[in-house]
């Protein structure tokens, strides 16, 4: 497998990053995954937007953002992955430099590195049958609409999901439900959708505003707003959006069951149209 890293594709295994990268001294960067579907990226664009933005927020310079899509192409190209279900992941770190936590030298090139793998899914009953998730306390940062590659507790709670049998972790804050430690998180009331609004407090996910654009076209209320904690288990509905776990619905949480246990139909609506969306 040929990987991307700084300008040069090599293979996976020659791959290397200097013990000086502040992507491994300071969890000094962003990432991006994204999903190509028959070997094709989807939102491709609105994934290196969201890139761009975070560098600009964290002041790493790195101009050729726009260029990974490029790479992207080649990458597949090179590893025969044309027509194949795959996910790419991007991390850009602020480079290689001797440990000081204020920047480096302004000319300190960043570290650039992409990757197309094969996807290998979930099983479909989690898709077809839905999810368990467990609620937990949000002690992360107030600049979440980053995506950092600093994913501590993200991944303390998923794990704590995992241990307890459950696909995800929910934060929330003074009461309220954010999102997942790698989804956003809709509920349905009535039929309306809901999430969290955007703000700092949570990432802005591409699949979430690709849901909106769904609800748009099936003629489904959607709104931002806020799901108290207690409201939670009164949802007639609950789904996950994220670009790995596309819309996948949540029937328990914290182990109690939410409505009659089962995927609901605006979130059987929502997979349909994306799965058409996508192939
Ligand atoms: N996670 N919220 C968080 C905290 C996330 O990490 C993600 C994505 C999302 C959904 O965003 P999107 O629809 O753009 O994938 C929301 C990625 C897939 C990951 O960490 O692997």
């Amino acid at each position: 497998m040929l990987v991307y890293l700084n300008g040069d594709y090599i293979p996976r295994e020659d791959a290397r990053i200097s013990i000086d990268d502040r992507g491994f001294l300071f969890a000094d960067g962003i990432y991006e995954v994204v999903r190509l579907y028959g070997g094709t990226p989807f939102r491709m664009a609105d994934h290196l937007a969201r890139a761009r933005r975070g560098l600009d927020a964290l002041e790493i310079r790195y101009d050729d953002v726009d260029g990974i899509a490029d790479v992207c192409d080649e990458l597949v190209r090179r590893n025969d992955l044309e027509g194949a279900e795959a996910t790419m992941y991007l991390q850009i770190t602020r480079g290689a430099a001797p440990r000081k936590h204020a920047f480096p030298a302004p000319d300190t090139p960043a570290t650039v590195y992409t990757a197309v793998k094969e996807y290998r899914d979930h099983p479909a009953e989690y898709w077809t049958e839905g999810v368990a998730a467990i609620t937990v306390g949000d002690n992360r940062w107030s600049r979440c609409d980053i995506k950092s590659i600093s994913l501590l507790p993200n991944v303390l709670a998923n794990q704590r999901a995992h241990a307890k049998g459950a696909f995800e972790g929910l934060f929330i804050r003074d009461g309220i439900v954010l999102e997942g430690s790698h989804s956003n998180l809709f509920a349905v009331y009535d039929g309306e959708l809901v999430t969290y609004p955007l703000c700092n407090l949570i990432l802005g996910g591409i699949t979430r505003a690709v849901v909106f654009e769904l609800a748009e076209e099936l003629g489904i209320p959607a709104r931002e707003g806020l799901i108290p904690e207690s409201r939670l288990f009164d949802a007639d509905e609950l789904f996950l959006a994220g670009t790995t776990t596309e819309v996948m619905p949540i029937v328990t949480v914290d182990g109690t069951t939410i409505a009659d246990g089962k995927p609901g139909p605006v979130t059987k609506k929502l997979q349909e149209a994306l799965r058409a969306k996508v192939s």
